[in-house]
This record gives C-alpha cells, sequence and structure tokens, in this order.
C-alpha cells in the first residue's frame, strides 16, 4: 500500500469499533454511577485562558513542559484542556452554583508528553468533582464512586493507594524537610531527580527511577508533618473505607503529579499494566484551588479516570467485552422498487439491527455479504415477492426453512425468530 499523504499526529489515535464501542459502555457504565450518587454532567470547553491551568501548578511537568498553549487570533493566549478540574472550578467561580456542587464530565485532555502505550498526547478522562464542602466522609464516598464504576465494568485487579498531603503548612515544612534530606544525599539521587530537586523536592518521591528507590525510602514520612486536623481526617477516610469494604494501601510517597493537592490524595493502580503507566485513576482534595482561580474560598475534591489506560487494564483481564454491534437481520433484494429500502427502515424503528447490500447486486452477492455479515436471519424480496407484497425470512445459521410472510409481519416474523 502506498505511503498516505497525512497520518494522525504522533502520541495519537484513530479510534475504531469494536474499541469506540466499548469506551461508549464504559463512559455509560460511570454515567450512571455517578447520575445514581447525586451528579449532574457539566461539559465544559476544550480550552481555557492559559491561565485557569497555570493553577494546576507552574513547577508541573503538565504544565510546564506538556501545555497545549497558543494565541488564538484574537490574540488571547488559550491552552487545550490537560486535564478538567481546573475547568470545573473556573465553572463554579463564574457561574457559582449551589453547594455542595456535584459535577462529573466526560471528555478528551491534551498533554505533550512522550507518547507509548498507555500515555498519548490526547487521552479521554471520565471524572467527578465536588465543590463546597470539607467532610472527609465525601473523600470516601468519592473513592467509593470511582471503585463501584471499575466492579461494575468487570475490573478487578486494581489498588487503590491513599496518602493525605495534609494541609498547605504542613506540605511547605515536609517540602523544607525533604528539600534538606536530598540536599545531604545528592551523590544518590539520579542527575533527573536532581534537577527536579531543584523545582520540587516533594515529586522526587515520584521517581520510579531505580536508583532512586534507597533514597526515597529512607526519606522523611510526611504522616509526621500532619496537624491533628488533618491527621484526624484521614483517619476518619480510612474508617470509611473500612466500612465500605474498600480495600486500601497507604502510600506515602504518593505524590501525584499536580500541585493543588491537599489532604486525601488517591491513585487506582492496574498490576497488570506496565509500571510507567499503570495508573487507571486519581485524585484528591484540592481546597484552595477555587479561590486560586479567583472564586469564593470553597473547598473541592475529585478525581478523574482514564478511560484509555482503563480499557488496556480491562484487555488484560478479559473485562468490558464489546457490546453487539454487528447486524441481527440482512435485508436481501433484487426487485426493482424500494422494498428493501422500506423493509430495512422498517426493521431499524423496531429496534432490530439491520443493514442492507446497496449497490443492485445479485441475490448470490447480497446473500453472500449477508452470511459475512453475522446476521442471524435475511429477509429476501426477490421480483415475485415484491409483486405480491410478501418477503421471505431466511434463517442464516444452522438448520430451518425459509418462510413467506407478507410485508407487515417482517418486523414480528423477524422478532420471532431472533428471539428462539
Ligand atoms: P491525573 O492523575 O493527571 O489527574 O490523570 C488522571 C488519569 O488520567 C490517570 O490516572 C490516567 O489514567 C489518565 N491519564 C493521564 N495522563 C494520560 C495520558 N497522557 N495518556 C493516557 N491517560 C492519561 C487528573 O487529571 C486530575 N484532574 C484528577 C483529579 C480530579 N483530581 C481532583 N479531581
Amino acid at each position: 500500500m502506498a505511503q498516505p499523504l497525512f497520518q494522525a499526529p504522533p502520541g495519537t489515535r484513530d479510534l475504531m469499533s469494536p474499541v469506540t464501542d466499548r469506551m461508549r459502555a464504559m463512559v455509560a457504565a460511570f454515567a450512571d454511577e455517578a447520575t445514581k450518587a447525586g451528579f449532574g454532567q457539566v461539559t465544559p470547553p476544550m480550552f481555557e485562558d492559559v491561565g485557569v491551568f497555570v493553577r494546576i501548578g507552574e513547577a508541573t511537568d503538565v504544565v510546564n513542559k506538556e501545555l497545549y498553549a497558543f494565541e488564538d487570533k484574537g490574540g488571547r493566549t488559550i491552552a487545550l484542556r490537560p486535564e478538567q478540574t481546573a475547568s470545573i472550578c473556573r465553572v463554579f467561580a463564574q457561574r457559582r452554583p449551589l453547594t455542595p456542587w456535584k459535577a462529573w464530565y466526560y471528555g478528551a485532555n491534551f498533554r505533550y508528553e512522550q507518547a507509548q502505550k498507555g500515555r498519548y498526547r490526547q487521552f479521554d478522562q471520565v471524572g467527578a468533582e465536588v465543590i463546597g464542602s470539607t467532610d472527609p466522609d465525601l473523600d470516601t464516598e468519592l473513592i467509593a464512586l470511582a471503585w463501584r464504576f471499575y466492579q461494575r465494568i468487570g475490573l478487578t485487579n486494581v489498588t487503590l493507594l491513599l496518602n493525605s498531603l495534609g494541609d498547605p503548612d504542613d506540605r511547605a515544612a515536609y517540602t523544607e524537610a525533604l528539600r534538606a534530606y536530598f540536599t545531604d544525599n545528592l551523590d544518590n539521587l539520579t542527575a533527573q531527580s536532581r534537577e527536579t530537586l531543584g523545582r520540587n523536592p516533594l515529586r522526587v518521591m515520584d521517581s520510579k527511577r531505580e536508583p532512586d528507590q534507597t533514597t526515597i525510602r529512607n526519606a522523611p514520612h510526611l504522616r509526621d508533618f500532619l496537624s491533628a486536623e488533618a491527621s484526624t481526617a484521614f483517619e476518619r477516610v480510612q474508617s470509611g473505607l473500612t466500612a465500605l469494604g474498600i480495600p486500601f494501601e497507604i502510600t506515602p510517597r504518593l505524590v501525584r503529579g499536580l500541585d493543588y493537592y491537599n489532604r486525601t490524595t488517591f491513585e487506582f493502580v492496574a498490576p497488570g499494566l506496565d509500571a510507567a503507566q499503570n495508573a487507571v485513576g486519581g485524585g484528591g482534595r484540592y481546597d484552595g484551588l477555587v479561590a486560586n482561580l479567583g472564586g469564593p474560598d470553597e473547598p473541592g475534591i475529585g478525581f478523574a479516570i482514564g478511560v484509555d489506560r482503563t480499557l488496556l487494564a480491562c484487555d488484560a483481564e478479559d473485562a468490558l467485552p464489546a457490546p453487539a454491534t454487528a447486524p441481527e437481520v440482512w435485508v436481501v433484494a433484487t426487485s426493482e422498487g424500494v422494498e428493501g429500502l422500506e423493509a430495512t427502515d422498517r426493521l431499524r424503528r423496531a429496534g432490530i439491527r439491520a443493514d442492507r447490500t446497496e449497490g443492485g447486486r445479485s441475490m448470490k452477492a447480497q446473500m453472500k455479504a449477508a452470511n459475512k455479515s453475522g446476521a442471524a436471519v435475511a429477509v429476501v424480496i426477490g421480483p415475485d415477492e415484491a409483486t405480491e407484497n410478501r418477503a421471505g425470512i431466511k434463517p442464516l445459521r444452522g438448520q430451518g426453512d425459509q418462510i413467506s410472510v407478507a410485508d407487515e409481519q417482517i418486523v414480528q416474523a423477524v422478532q420471532e425468530f431472533l428471539e428462539q
């Protein structure tokens, strides 16, 4: 095949059926779980003033290296969203809905990442956010929403990692302690981690590079820096999860890649995937973000689930089979008129997946297409049937004779056949 003139840009994919069918089923399952839990769908624009996303944290890779930002024709500096939490907070600050405000979302995000399997420059997320409450039981409820969603789509090999980043003062004290510790141990850090240390000592804790591991293991623990209030809240989240039967692993080094978090943070990892891309979802509290975007000082908590990666995790477990999309019935028509078109339309209106061969092909060619299609039954309309206002109902698999029915009985006859 000749080289095509254009190809999809690096890090993007052309998603096609059955992948798209499975993704749609996944999003529908999430929508249902979120609706049951009292969330309403919000769809913010895919691009915003770049300032909205800078609030994610100027020192993060997401803002620093990966943002798709550009000037539009009106001279505004715009960025494609790398995630949706900041957008949701911008919506809240602008629209001021009643609190607690519970929003769920679905859609594409853009990050200029090193593309590899499970890490793309355009990827979909579903997510949920609640703005306006500091109740730690809400943290538990949100984690449970994500957990029940994974269960519902049949994903069993998921581990919940849990941490508390404390309040901003706790985190600042901890960051300084880490800076001092890593500075004392510079020789035991990789060059990349030394560079990260200059920007954000917390992010060094997130290094997955082998030579850094011993130094990271012996680093100070954030839990020793938590205020009494933050500790109590964290304990409440843990007892809530235990009560709901949701297992978790306390992971002190879980710092997450975005800077807006405080208190509860969590990640869902699928051990069946490569370690560098095994996070299938994550989230946490971001109590200062709405105020940071110029809104009222309302706390927030939420999570996002990577649709593409969750699908890879499903593949590893043979979970979430593609919903049926093959035609159930194939209409084979060799009459001169529009009988075939009419029968197909009638079947589809009755909720049956019906298809036909276009282009006036021979009976033989059409029957071949019918057999290839996966349909269980064919509706056959030759010139004689057309004149008599009748059709043949012909089983395509196994035994069974063709029967002849009047036009107006086609739908019923097909339905009866499919129900057998
Ligand atoms: P995040 O951890 O950056 O958090 O992304 C959440 C999930 O999106 C990841 O666990 C992963 O499954 C997926 N994901 C991220 N980047 C990529 C990529 N390049 N390719 C494929 N999948 C990816 C957030 O986005 C936060 N907004 C979550 C949140 C909501 N925190 C509070 N509320």
